[in-house]
């Protein structure tokens, strides 16, 4: 069974968010269930330039009006990848989607349209069918979909929404551009309130949609999470399902990660001072063995740092300390320093994207703190969990699916794996951080709450035996 992933960003060679963390583990969770994956990512300069002995494989006199070529290389685990070689669209030194000063790219609707339709002809819009079914993430690839559907529906194709706060909408006058059939422009394809959707548009012609957790597969039934396309989800109801994200043990193990100051296992859980102690140091935070809290986020409002903000002063007046690595909005790396500034030895930050130190938090910090109003399924907290870094989540998306928290009847049957409160309110949050703080001093207990932890098993086995079981169920109903 030959699967075509179509996303925009795949680690190791471009990451902003878990997307990529995800994209990048797939083939290698799905070749175990006898699906072979090839991925499709854009040809920003950072991966064409890490491609080792590239060949081309297609040409494209014009792919939206710019000449395109797919590049075919191997991925870092030796699975197959494929490059859209377009430097008109991707040729760019700023970030994926926008420039060095985050600013979106005015031609994104036609970068990743173009993305969808290199796709939609590799899969057999073209005549030549190469794959059988095409699996598209997030509204990037999404236009993947849309060309299928408009273009004879050669193959099926699933869309999965690792997140439905980026829509891909543009103005109505793209549409013209997009080398659809009018029959695109209605209901039943990319038009939305006048404008185009993308991820609109791959909704209403995939042969299904997966979320990244069940509960945010129903969360988005709702009109607090659906942003605007919760009357889709409900139209498409019959098509929506959670298939919940796993972690790459390889990469993400306590015991054999090359990041940390001193590896560990749930046997030896004291091996995770030196981690700690790096930690501080990274930090610059006071030395003691007091609660160390972390922080490992985009910052945004979707992560709930505004949140984070009004509850430092009670995590540091109990006693606690808080590294935090991130970047994002100016105004809550603002409010952060005021923070720190006021906090010398007890708040730390770094504002920066540095994945071995991320790993390095995760082994040396006590809690890992989660406060997103939103979350379609996160992590962060799954690492927290492999690496006894116990998380303290809000009760949404993924984190509710993924976390235990630890109340009386959970504690006393040794299931709890960490502490989840109702919402990412002040009140809500500053009492789950008390907890935290009490059930730290407690040793015996934290120390089994962090062993349950590490003994849940969040690898991608039976994920991905959900998807294979999925594109299973699509090919045998459309052919
Ligand atoms: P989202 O994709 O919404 O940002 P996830 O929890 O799914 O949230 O994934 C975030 C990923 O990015 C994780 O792998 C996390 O470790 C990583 N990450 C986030 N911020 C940073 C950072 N500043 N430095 C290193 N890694 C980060
Ligand atoms: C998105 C979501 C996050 C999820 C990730 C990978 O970025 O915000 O919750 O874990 O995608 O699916």
């Amino acid at each position: 069974l030959k699967v075509l992933s179509v996303a925009s960003e795949a680690v190791p060679l471009v990451k902003t968010g878990g997307l990529a963390d995800v994209v990048g583990a797939l083939p290698a969770a799905l070749a175990g269930e006898g699906v072979e994956m090839t991925t499709l990512i854009p040809g920003y300069p950072q991966v064409i330039e890490a491609l080792d002995k590239p060949r081309r494989v297609s040409v494209f006199d014009s792919l939206l009006g710019e000449p395109a070529r797919v590049l075919s290389a191997k991925f870092h685990d030796g699975r197959k990848l494929l490059v859209l070689d377009a430097p008109a669209y991707f040729a760019r030194f700023g970030g994926p989607y926008g420039d060095a000063a985050g600013v979106d790219y005015g031609d994104n609707w036609r970068r990743f349209a173009a993305l969808g339709l290199a796709a939609a002809r590799l899969a057999g819009v073209d005549g030549k069918q190469r794959f059988d079914l095409v699996h598209a993430h997030d509204w990037q690839a999404a236009m993947a979909c849309v060309y299928l559907r408009f273009g004879g529906r050669p193959v099926p194709s699933v869309l999965t929404i690792h997140n439905m706060a980026f829509q891909g909408y543009f103005g109505g006058e793209v549409f013209a551009r997009l080398g659809l059939p009018d029959a695109a422009w209605t209901m039943d394809g990319v038009e939305f309130h006048g404008g185009v959707g993308m991820l609109k548009g791959g909704m209403v012609c995939a042969d299904a949609i997966t979320t990244v957790s069940p509960t945010y597969a129903r969360e988005i039934h709702t009109a607090r999470f659906g942003m605007g396309l919760d009357g889709v989800v409900r139209a498409r109801t019959h098509l929506v399902e959670g298939i919940l994200n796993g972690i790459d043990k390889a990469e993400w193990n306590p015991a054999a990660d090359p990041h940390l100051a001193a590896p560990y296992n749930a046997g030896h859980l004291g091996n995770r001072k030196a981690n700690k102690r790096a930690v501080e140091k990274a930090f610059d935070l006071d030395k003691d063995d007091g609660p160390l809290f972390v922080v490992i986020s985009r910052l945004t409002w979707q992560k709930g740092i505004d949140v984070l903000l009004e509850v430092i002063d009670h995590l540091v007046g109990l006693g606690g300390r808080l590294a935090l690595l991130g970047s994002g909005e100016p105004g809550l790396e603002q409010g952060l320093t005021e923070a720190a500034e006021r906090h010398p030895g007890r708040v730390g930050l770094r504002f920066a994207y540095d994945e071995p130190l991320s790993h390095l938090m995760q082994g040396g910090g006590d809690a890992i703190l989660v406060p997103s109003r939103f979350e379609p399924c996160g992590l962060t907290q799954l690492y927290g969990l492999a690496y006894g870094c116990v998380p303290v989540v809000a009760r949404t998306g993924g984190l509710a699916d993924t976390v235990i928290d630890a109340n009386p009847a959970a504690v006393a049957e040794g299931g709890a794996t960490g502490i989840v409160f109702s919402e990412a309110t002040y009140d809500e949050f500053s009492l789950a951080i008390t907890r935290a703080i009490r059930l730290y001093g407690d040793k015996a207990e934290w120390r089994r709450l962090q062993r349950s932890g590490m003994r849940a098993d969040f690898g991608w086995g039976a994920s991905a035996h959900a998807y294979a079981d999925l594109y299973r169920r699509l090919l045998g109903r459309n052919r």
